[in-house]
């Protein structure tokens, strides 16, 4: 398997702060009942269990398949944390096509799927760690519409996904049974374009409370996109799409 990076963090296992050796590798599918091992034991732990959409391996083998990789951290030889992409392609998995993308859009689509770092581990900002490896991994391979879908309740997930650069630009029900998805849960559609630059500043912003959505949806509609959180008050800052006062350069995506 290959190995993407290495180093140290901090283990709080226990209640005690403790320097820990990790890796992150590449997984190949031998590893992925460690992967359903450390999903389990996330789920089981969670207090608010809609907040997660559990995978099976079967996701993972089929995703695999069509060049979708899971990145694991190990620290001891356990895996500790673990990011899930995929290149659904056409398929009706895209989340381009919950935002109406073309698709031109969704032949170049990647998406950010699941992504845990285990208790004793957080607070090293491995999510952030890992996106950046996979983003980088993404451009390899030639793709460069890059989404995600955040629950309105995990704050901590939405700040991670959005220091990527990633905007909210959608907000509806995802991963229910009904055609509609009426029964589904809540959650944002993330979305970046690589090539594109990074604006840093709009000039037209309003500020919505997470658990607010019949704003949101309205603000979305209208043209507005989710462009900072504020973790602290469970809010988030959207901008005028086309209110962009400060432009920051790209860093060097081509397509080749
Ligand atoms: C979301 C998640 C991956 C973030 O982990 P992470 O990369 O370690 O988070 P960060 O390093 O950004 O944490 C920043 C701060 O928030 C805290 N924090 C992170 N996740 C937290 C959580 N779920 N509950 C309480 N505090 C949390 C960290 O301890 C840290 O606090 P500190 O600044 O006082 O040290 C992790 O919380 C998790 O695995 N959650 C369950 C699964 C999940 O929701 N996955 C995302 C959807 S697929």
């Amino acid at each position: 398997m290959k190995l993407i990076d290495f180093g140290k963090l901090v283990s709080r296992a226990e209640g005690q702060k403790k320097e820990k050796e990790y890796q992150i590798l590449m997984l190949d599918d031998s590893k992925l009942d460690d992967v359903m091992k450390l999903q389990d034991l996330i789920y089981s732990n969670l207090r608010d269990k809609d907040i997660f959409a559990t995978d099976t391996k079967e996701d993972y083998l089929k995703d695999m398949k069509q060049g979708g990789f899971v990145l694991g951290v190990y620290v001891d030889n356990e895996l500790i944390s673990y990011r899930y992409v995929s290149f659904p392609g056409l398929t009706e998995k895209n989340l381009g096509l919950d935002l109406g993308m073309p698709p031109e859009v969704l032949l170049h689509s990647a998406n950010l799927e699941t992504t845990v770092v285990h208790p004793d581990f957080r607070g090293n900002k491995l999510q952030k760690m890992t996106l950046d490896f996979a983003v980088d991994l993404i451009k390899e391979k030639g793709y460069y519409h890059v989404f995600s879908t955040v629950s309105p309740k995990n704050v901590f997930s939405l700040a991670n996904v959005m220091s990527a650069e990633l905007k909210v630009k959608g907000l509806k029900k995802k991963y229910g049974q009904m055609p509609d998805n009426s029964d589904g849960k809540w959650r944002f559609i993330l979305h970046r374009d690589l090539q594109e630059e990074v604006c840093a500043e709009y000039s037209k912003l309003i500020t919505l409370s997470l658990t607010d959505f019949h704003s949101q949806v309205k603000a979305l509609n209208g043209g507005y996109i989710g462009h900072e959180v504020d973790k602290t008050d469970q809010k988030i800052v959207y901008a005028e799409n086309n209110s962009c006062s400060l432009i920051l350069p790209n860093e060097g995506f081509s397509l080749t």
